[in-house]
């Protein structure tokens, strides 16, 4: 069953009914300015950081769901309405919900009115732009009161939700015509202010959440709305909120826009006031004078369009294939750029408050960013290569405002120092631009301590080389990329954080997916010494690869699949021999990507083992079989009821990884199926069972464990958007950029009989065919560059051509 459908054409996902199983989002905005919106129009906006800097209040958890959003409010006689069926949950007479790439499109009818609310960040303003647009499709005079509603949050999301003694006292506004001006704290510390104004004159106003709502009254139905009339309210304390009131009178056929814009502005400490209390506006009207007409937004929203067009104009595919097709060319990417903004920071499922950036997940993310805006990731690189510890260690997290690392969470996550060679490696093969290797970045944000990038690499990749425990396997520190495998934390404490508790300092417990990812992203780091001319450091390199693939190969492998680890004891995890977790997934994806056991089979097997115990209809599950109580040793993981995250879930992050497995062994067919098992577009046919947008990934769907199989959750931030690009991108269709250029290596179905893509790489348009009318799954029999036959599957670069013409016969 389905809730919508997709509109290709205008790279739209449209939601036909306000009840979807839950909200389903969008994000808008791109650098400093987010909104996330539901398609009833719930959410909120924060101004870079979703903790430190929120403009406005959400009830996570709430009952009913998704409270609250920017809300209008349509009185038409007794009537009163809104057009995205939120708050009032007034039946609508029609309703559509269209998500685009960074806008929303609400619209609902009821009486022969409709409205249409289009809503935006734009490109280059910090604020949120709603348009409304009303029309009277009646045969009669309307006359309508139109009430707008923004719930104010006092900046500091935390404290906003926990220190009540003091926010009662603390909420301030000013009003000005039309502007509502959100000033708390603006007295003391704070040098910034919320605005929400319309483009028009009101009738009146409300800021004080109270006197709007009327006592023991919610949202659904307020006393100033169902009165018809302000109260033109000033907050003092308690909660302000910001309302307009604009009465309109409209003949049949009659249309009227509002633009309504709540803005973040920031004043220079020595310009906060224009007179004494006085706050000073300046910055405010200048924003606000930009959004007064309606071409002005019009020509701000086609200039969002257009950067979008832009954007994913650097990587289209054609296979024939519609949902294929509008994953890769479409959702996908767009999925990738706002976990490449928001990290794991705010969705609706991550509260904003808690985690800033990750640095794993930042690392990741950027595989499948850098293709969109290099100079973006370039920067992003250099911002995460700063927190870095001078023993190549990492702080697991930082705050994005402050770019500064998270002491609360702090170290040991012994994966994180690859990660970063991960990214700057995929940063290097998209942009050929070496000159980041010689930036001066600091660790630690010390800037007494500063080295070149190059030397952050060297000390991840010797980080590993240094924490070895018995088997001559990576130490695992804390956790590595499955957060809750902590094997040295021993945690008896309800409630104790498991990811810094760890009060057995083994130095025993092991890591086989550490291994994997050292021969992995080691191997690419020894490449680089090499195209760098450090043969030396690159042999070193090599030499320290070789004694952990042999490691892996022999301690690390249990018979039919890679194992998981050694626990503190030096017992292993996911054998055979244990009781339960028998099998994970991350160690075989993972080894075989990084070519250990393709030559001698035993990555042939451990993909077979992989298929044969983890894969169900809805994907490939972490572990099998699923932990039924919990056990101290193994950490969070057994804390997870049976078949949900990482206890026996499928986590979609990792599933990828099997595919691009699949593909090094060749195995077009089961990379595509694999692929395909938990991709959005194909998923979308039972969105009754899966529940989460289907036009984006999901962290988690239920394992076969759980009652709930299938059902998926934790949508939009997660680390399977950057890697199934990686894998759709780079593996299956084989599109892989290397050190020397871009490579062709497509391993795809047999009935995939050929595609076309288009890609920007390092400046130059690339128009690439791929015959597979041979019908196999994997090798090039024959490749022509402008026309020419060349030898192998590289594509070469020559000085000053914008364009290759690269012809493929697979064979
Ligand atoms: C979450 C975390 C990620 C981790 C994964 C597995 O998605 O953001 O860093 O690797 O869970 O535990
Ligand atoms: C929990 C989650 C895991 C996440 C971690 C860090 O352990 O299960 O997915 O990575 O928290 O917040």
């Amino acid at each position: 069953m389905q809730y919508g459908y997709f509109n290709d054409d205008l790279r739209e996902y449209v939601i036909t009914t306000p009840r979807t199983p839950l909200p389903w989002i969008n994000y808008l905005g791109n650098r400093d300015f987010f909104s996330l919106i539901s398609n009833t129009a719930g959410g909120y906006s924060f101004y870079k950081d979703a903790k430190l800097r929120r403009l406005t209040r959400y009830r996570y958890n709430a009952c009913p769901p998704d409270q609250n959003g920017r809300y209008y409010y349509i009185k038409d006689g007794s009537c009163v309405w809104n057009p995205g069926w939120q708050p009032t949950q007034t039946e609508l007479d029609r309703y559509t919900c269209r998500h685009g790439l960074g806008y929303t499109v609400i619209s609902g009818e009821k009486n022969g009115v409709s409205a249409e609310l289009t809503c935006f960040v734009p490109l280059n303003d910090p604020c949120e732009v709603n348009r409304l647009v009303l029309e009277n499709r009646s045969a009669e005079i309307k006359d309508l009161d139109i009430f707008s509603l923004v719930e104010f949050c006092l900046w500091n999301a935390v404290d906003d939700a926990t220190n009540f003694q003091r926010n009662y006292n603390t909420g301030e506004v000013e009003v000005d015509g039309s502007a509502i001006y959100h000033i708390t704290e603006y007295r003391e510390r704070r040098n910034h202010y919320a605005v929400f104004a319309v483009n028009t004159a009101i009738e009146g106003f409300d800021t004080s959440r109270d006197a709007f709502c009327g006592p023991y009254r919610g949202f659904s139905s307020p006393e100033t709305v169902c009165n018809g009339c302000s109260k033109n309210s000033i907050a003092h304390g308690w909660a302000p909120v910001g309302s307009h009131h604009i009465r309109l009178h409209l003949q049949p056929g009659e249309k009227r826009s509002l633009l309504f814009v709540l803005a973040y502005i920031e004043n220079p400490l020595e310009e906060k006031w224009e007179a004494p209390g006085v706050i000073a506006k300046i910055r405010a009207k200048e924003l606000l004078a930009r959004y007064r007409e309606d071409q002005q937004a019009e020509f701000a929203f086609a200039e969002l369009h257009n950067y979008w067009s832009g954007l994913l104009n650097r990587f289209s595919v054609c296979t024939g294939d519609e949902k294929l097709d509008r994953m890769v060319n479409v959702w996908n990417q767009y999925q990738c750029m706002v976990t490449f903004n928001l990290s794991r920071s705010a969705s609706y499922f991550e509260s904003g408050t808690g985690r800033g950036m990750g640095f794993r997940d930042s690392c990741q993310d950027l595989l499948g960013f850098v293709h969109l805006v290099p100079s973006r990731a370039r920067q992003r690189i250099l911002d995460i290569a700063a927190t870095q510890f001078e023993d190549g260690s990492a702080y697991h997290q930082y705050q994005p405002l402050t770019k500064k690392g998270n002491s609360d969470i702090g170290s040991g996550f012994n994966d994180d120092p690859l990660w970063l060679i991960a990214c700057v490696s995929a940063y290097l093969r998209e942009t050929g631009d070496f000159s980041i290797l010689q930036e001066n970045v600091p660790f630690q944000n010390d800037e007494k301590k500063v080295r070149p990038l190059l030397e952050h690499l060297r000390r991840s990749f010797d980080f590993t080389v240094s924490r070895k425990g018995p088997h001559g396997l990576p130490l695992i520190g804390r956790a590595d990329w499955n957060d809750c495998l902590n094997l040295n934390c021993f945690s008896t404490e309800p409630g104790e954080s498991f990811q810094t508790c760890s009060n057995m300092e083994s130095r025993k417990a092991e890591s086989v997916f550490i291994a994997g990812m050292f021969v992995k992203y080691g191997g690419e780091y020894a490449d680089l010494c090499d195209w760098l001319g450090d043969t030396a450091e690159a042999a070193r390199a090599r030499a320290e690869i070789e004694k952990v693939r042999t490691a892996t190969e022999t301690s690390g492998w249990d018979g039919e699949w890679f194992l998981r680890a050694y626990d503190a004891f030096g017992k292993p995890v996911g054998s055979r021999t244990c009781e339960e977790g028998q099998i994970y997934i991350e160690p075989q994806g993972m080894c075989v990507m990084a070519g250990i056991g393709v030559e001698n089979g035993l990555a042939d097997k451990a993909l077979n083992s992989v298929m044969e115990r983890l894969e169900t209809p809805y994907g490939v599950m972490l572990l099998q079989p699923a932990y039924t109580c919990y056990h101290a040793e193994l950490g969070e993981i057994t804390s997870y009821p049976p078949g949900y995250k990482e206890n026996a879930s499928i986590f979609c992050h990792n599933n990828p990884w099997i595919s691009c497995a699949e593909a090094v062994l060749g195995h077009g067919e089961r990379a595509f199926h694999i692929y395909r098992l938990t991709c959005p577009a194909y998923v979308e046919a039972f969105s009754e069972i899966h529940r989460t947008e289907p036009y984006v990934y999901s962290q988690t769907v239920a394992g076969s464990d759980a009652k709930t199989f299938g059902e998926a959750k934790n949508s939009w931030l997660t680390g399977s958007a950057a890697w199934n690009f990686v894998n759709i991108s780079q593996y299956i269709l084989g599109i892989r950029p290397g050190l020397e250029g871009l490579e062709i290596d497509p391993c795809i179905p047999r009935w995939m009989k050929g595609f076309t893509v288009h890609r920007v790489y390092r400046g130059a348009n690339y128009y690439i065919t791929v015959d597979n009318t041979a019908g196999v799954e994997k090798g090039v029999a024959a490749m022509k560059v402008n026309g020419r036959p060349v030898a192998g599957n590289r594509v070469l670069l020559e000085n000053a051509r914008s364009e290759y013409n690269v012809e493929v016969i697979m064979g």
